[in-house]
């Protein structure tokens, strides 16, 4: 089979990797990819929004399934295009339509969904230009600190949660009046705040059968004891040490059920991964976010766990039979650590060669920010790396993959060393 894969981070190249393992995988395609799906897989340089150009390729190269790493395509209908033309409509998509995907691309759309199908959240109201004072005075009523949300896409940055009811009431203004997120925040869901700890659960699904696939918690923040700025990840951990049988059997009855269910009776046809960020409140799940694809980097830790030929999932993903499929897991702990550019969030400089990786022996290094030139491994993100590696528990699986990090090198490297400091 001819697949191709859309993305060019962690994710994608852990999706190759595990893709390039089937039998059933003939040619497989990353476009753009990184340095990293260079070595597995061929790259083609167009980008992942680019629909005309990824029908030409698909039909050029005889593509017979796409998977969608990020959700951009999917929130723009990449899947929908397929269906809508005649020479694509067969050609299986994995990741939700249109339909299915606006679930992370609308804060207030998932909230609607939520409380639709009872699923455990957090208390809200949404308001626009028109009801800033509604704003205001909905502000009033809650205890600090304040969740202020941009409904649409903002590229994981709009999300504000401040202290200060004056301060709040302020960015309420800049998000709704002057656009601080563009359109997406021309709509801004105002939440009650949970205190808790986080962790991500992951659910394949047909539509209608679903797995759930190993949890996961990522570390957000840029700096040692969660400090800083937020990133895409600065590594992750799978299994969560705290997510045992019974609060995950809580996850499955109050909440990946009622979602599936959700889907079934909203008519929103959806295939592919959903991520659902949880709060662990006292013993109690509850919904911070759906995102309608996998976790970057929770992906890196996510399907090394897994034993099947991913493949066959996602065929049975595509042909309504995912009930035929036995989740197959790997016990061990799996852990990965993300290298960065120095001064990442904010600016940082790329370009620098990446030196090591093949003296790497007890982890695997997903490429997430490189570029193969010259036969040199450049950086050209402000993610560069992520090295996952296997232990009996996260202790052990972290230290390998720190063990790993210090034979790798390239200028103003970082990375935390603090991973798991909560667990
Ligand atoms: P989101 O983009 O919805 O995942 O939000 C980004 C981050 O903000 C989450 O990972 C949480 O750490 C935090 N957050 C979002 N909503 C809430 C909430 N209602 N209570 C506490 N923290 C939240
Ligand atoms: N690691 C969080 C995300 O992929 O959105």
């Amino acid at each position: 089979m001819n697949i191709l894969i859309l993305g060019s981070g962690g994710r994608e190249h852990t999706f190759a990797w595990k893709i390039a393992q089937s039998e059933k995988t003939s040619n497989l395609f990353v476009a753009p990819g990184n340095a990293g799906t260079a070595r597995i897989a061929t790259n083609i340089a167009i980008s992942v929004t680019d629909f005309p150009a990824i029908k030409d390729l698909v039909i050029r190269e005889n593509i017979e399934m796409v998977v969608v790493g990020p959700e951009d395509p999917l929130v723009q209908g990449i899947h929908d295009f397929f269906l809508d033309d005649d020479k694509l409509n067969t050609i299986p998509v994995i990741g939700p339509d249109k339909s299915g995907a606006i679930l992370e691309g609308s804060k207030e759309f998932a909230k609607e969904f939520m409380a639709r199908h009872n699923i455990p959240t957090a208390a809200y109201q949404s308001f626009t230009s028109d009801s800033l004072e509604a704003g205001y005075q909905f502000l009033e009523t809650l205890k600090p600190p304040y969740v202020l949300k941009a409904d649409g896409l903002a590229a994981g940055k709009g999300v504000l949660i401040l202290q200060d009811i004056e301060e709040a009431k302020v960015e309420l203004k800049n998000m709704l009046v002057d656009a601080k997120f563009g359109n997406a925040s021309n709509k801004v869901v105002i939440e009650e705040f949970l205190s808790g700890i986080e962790l991500s659960v992951f659910v394949l699904t047909d539509g209608k059968n679903y797995l759930t696939l190993p949890t996961a918690k990522d570390y957000k923040r840029i700096g040692e004891g969660d400090t800083g700025l937020n990133t895409g990840g600065m590594g992750a951990i799978s299994p969560v040490p705290f997510a045992d049988d019974t609060f995950m059997k809580k996850v499955e009855d109050r909440i990946v059920k009622p979602t599936i269910e959700g889907f079934q009776k909203d008519d929103i046809t959806y295939k592919g991964f959903v991520f659902i960020g949880l709060i662990k409140v006292d013993n109690e799940p509850y919904v911070i976010e759906y995102n309608v694809r996998m976790g970057d980097p929770e992906t890196e830790v996510v399907i090394p766990r897994i034993k099947n030929d991913l493949v066959t999932m996602l065929e049975a993903v595509a042909n309504g039979n995912l009930n035929t499929i036995e989740l197959e897991l790997d016990e061990r702990t799996a852990t990965t650590v993300v290298a960065v550019s120095g001064g990442y969030p904010e600016a940082y400089e790329k370009g620098k060669e990446v030196q090591g990786i093949e003296n790497v022996e007890n982890s695997i290094v997903f490429h997430a920010g490189t570029q193969l030139k010259d036969n040199k491994v450049l950086s050209s993100g402000g993610r560069v790396l992520a090295v996952t590696s296997y232990g009996n528990n996260f202790s052990e699986a972290l230290e390998t993959s720190y063990g790993s990090l210090e034979t790798i090198k390239f200028d103003k490297m970082y990375y935390r060393k603090d991973l798991g400091f909560d667990l």
